[in-house]
């Protein structure tokens, strides 16, 4: 398979990770279990996607006496779920950044078309200052994170980081080919999307999987 390599992605190769996806993979994964991996997985993506946060000194007393250590220097963060399995990656996020605002994207794939049909678009105030994490597990065509990435820049901002757990290498050319700053973080490419733009050999649809719809 072709690796594609692009200063702006990022795949996920820590031991930890490749577990954890290996068993949301597969198809005995329980509703809850499904739902918790998720979450565990964004944590670890959104801890390498804020890896470059900036710092500012900050002087604390210890009990013994007083050093400059480092805080973040009041960088502003808005999460972006694509719904409806987007949201699923959330929770993860917050965990790391508990103030962070929250937009939603509303986008649903026409089953015939595969693109995407925008349903709902929302996002917190100040948007354009926010360093925004676009977050949904699955990039397949990219037409979903493609159109979330155009309302954002429409919005005005300028930092743009993708977060999705299971990406193909359509997806990927796609959302780099589209937007020549987005940063794009994924825990895996797979081999290729089938007929009905579902990833290979993937995880089956993710919405369905998180909420048990299916
Ligand atoms: C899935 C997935 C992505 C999109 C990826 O959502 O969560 O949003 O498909 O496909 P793309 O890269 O070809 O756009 P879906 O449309 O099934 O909606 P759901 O989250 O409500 O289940
Ligand atoms: N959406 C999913 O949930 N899964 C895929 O494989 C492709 C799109």
């Amino acid at each position: 398979m072709e690796t594609i390599s692009d200063p702006r992605l990022f795949v996920m190769d820590h031991p930890l990770v490749q577990h954890k996806l290996s068993l949301l993979r597969d198809k005995r994964t329980s509703t809850k279990d499904f739902r918790e991996l998720v979450t565990e997985l964004a944590v670890f993506e959104g801890y390498e996607a804020l890896r470059d946060l900036p710092l500012e000194d900050v002087q604390v007393e210890t009990p013994l006496e007083t050093m400059t250590g480092k805080k973040i220097a009041g960088k502003k963060i808005a999460i972006i779920p694509i719904l409806r399995a987007g949201l699923g990656m959330v929770d993860g996020i917050l965990q790391l950044v508990p103030s962070a605002r929250v937009g939603h994207v509303g986008l649903e794939r026409d089953h015939e078309t595969h693109k995407p049909r925008t349903y709902y678009c929302k996002f917190p105030r100040s948007i354009a200052e926010r360093t925004c994490l676009v977050v949904d597990p699955m990039l397949a065509t990219g037409g979903s994170l493609i159109a979330a990435t155009k309302y954002l820049r429409e919005a005005g901002v300028k930092d743009i980081r993708c977060l999705t757990l299971v990406s193909c290498p359509e997806g990927v050319k796609a959302v780099l080919d589209a937007d020549p700053d987005v940063r794009l973080y994924t825990c895996v490419i797979d081999r290729e999307l089938n007929e009905n733009a579902y990833i290979l050999p993937g995880l089956g649809d993710a919405g369905d999987r998180i909420y048990g719809t299916k």
